[in-house]
């Protein structure tokens, strides 16, 4: 039997793809030591520094918990990843209907840009910055405002409000900024809550916050005056709780926001074993305190060292530091020619810059000894 075809003109050889998608360049990661070693660099030792990974693996107990969940992989995960929502909700002293699980914050990133951007709408944020919000909103149509960190690489929210229309769906604040470490205190944040149209949802990108320490840091999920209907903040495992190999993230906000992102999830997406090394994780508080404390050490030794050779990087306020020694990509190659990858921040918007993750004491000794051996050979 002969099957009769469907008869409409093509005018292209291939499938439908949505025009907003073309010209979409893919998600540009800090190059990896994988990377180089493709490239032939085998042969010497690389330090991997330009991802902001935490740099000492999972906590033990997530390690046993993921080493046992295995066992149980030809079962799905526990839908709606209720046990972990439920222990975050009591870590945090919030109702669990305010929080969501999600693959990553990049997942979460995407889910909060199909749940709220129409074609044809906008979001706001600053340059440069985590480049995720800006490709996010390209694949739903909409198109990107922004505006520069102010000096000391915050995020400028009184310049933001001057971009905000009736077609902003998001505003993101992202405190502490990638790439540049500075953070947005209190009072400024709620005042710019205060602001922005109740249509608009502001999200709060706390990737970074447990190695914020400030006074004036706000806690935006602990203090109750950032409880408002367009309001979420996003926190991560990948950083301090160094998961980022598992992709598990959170976001807690209004019970509509939460809601509408729990709709476009895809409800697997967060693996079992993800699930059970995330909430092995969050009662050992010990175990994180004494990693941020590390952090710390080391991030005041790389301050004083870069600010020894001249290079003045940005106060920071994560596990990474920014400087802007003029051609990012110039200095990230002269310097892995010395063991150490670093980020340029280009694709972040700003080629000038170039973004250094803070390892171990022993890998911050290495990045050190390196950066005096690349200026030297440059002098
Ligand atoms: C500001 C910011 N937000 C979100 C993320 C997403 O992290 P993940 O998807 O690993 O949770 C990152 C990762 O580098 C980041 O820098």
């Amino acid at each position: 039997m002969k099957m009769s075809s469907v008869s409409i003109e093509s005018t292209t050889s291939g499938p439908y793809i949505r025009t907003a998608i073309d010209d979409l360049p893919p998600y540009s990661a800090g190059r990896s030591v994988r990377d180089a070693a493709g490239e032939g660099a085998a042969a010497r030792t690389l330090l991997g520094l330009a991802a902001n990974e935490g740099p000492y693996g999972p906590f033990p107990a997530a390690t046993a918990a993921a080493a046992k969940q295995i066992e149980n992989a030809n079962l799905y995960p526990e839908s709606g990843f209720r046990s972990l929502r439920r222990e975050l909700a009591e870590f945090l002293g919030v109702d669990v209907a305010r929080v969501a699980v999600g693959a990553g914050g990049i997942g979460l990133i995407h889910h909060l840009s199909v749940a709220l951007l129409d074609e044809g709408s906008n979001i706001v944020t600053c340059t440069p910055t985590f480049h995720a919000y800006a490709l996010d909103a390209r694949k739903q149509g909409a198109t990107t405002r922004t505006t520069p960190v102010r000096a000391d690489g915050s995020y400028d929210l009184a310049a933001m409000l001057e971009l905000i229309d009736e077609r902003t769906r998001i505003v993101y604040v992202c405190n502490p900024n990638n790439p540049t470490g500075g953070i947005v205190g209190r009072q400024e944040l709620l005042d710019f809550i205060d602001a922005v149209p109740a249509s608009t949802t502001v999200v709060v990108d706390e990737a970074y916050f447990e190695y914020a320490r400030s006074a004036g840091y706000p806690d935006t999920i602990a203090d109750a005056a950032f409880a408002r209907p367009n309001v979420v903040t996003l926190r991560t495992f990948s950083k301090a709780y160094g998961l980022a190999g598992l992709r598990v993230a959170y976001l807690v906000g209004s019970e509509a926001l939460i809601g509408a992102v729990q709709k476009v999830q895809s409800n697997y997406e967060v693996t079992s074993v993800a699930l059970a090394a995330a909430r092995a994780s969050l009662p050992d508080t010990e175990e994180l305190a004494r990693r941020i404390e590390l952090n710390a050490d080391g991030r005041r030794r790389l301050v004083e060292a870069l600010d020894r050779l001249g290079f003045e990087p940005l106060e920071p306020h994560a596990n990474f530091l920014y400087l802007r020694p003029g051609d990012g990509k110039a200095f990230a190659k002269a310097l892995e020619a010395e063991g150490i990858i670093v980020r340029p921040a280009n694709a972040m918007g700003d080629p000038s810059g170039v973004r250094i993750t803070v390892g171990s004491p022993d890998q911050v000794t290495e990045t050190i000894e390196a950066l005096t051996r690349m200026v030297n050979a440059s002098s």
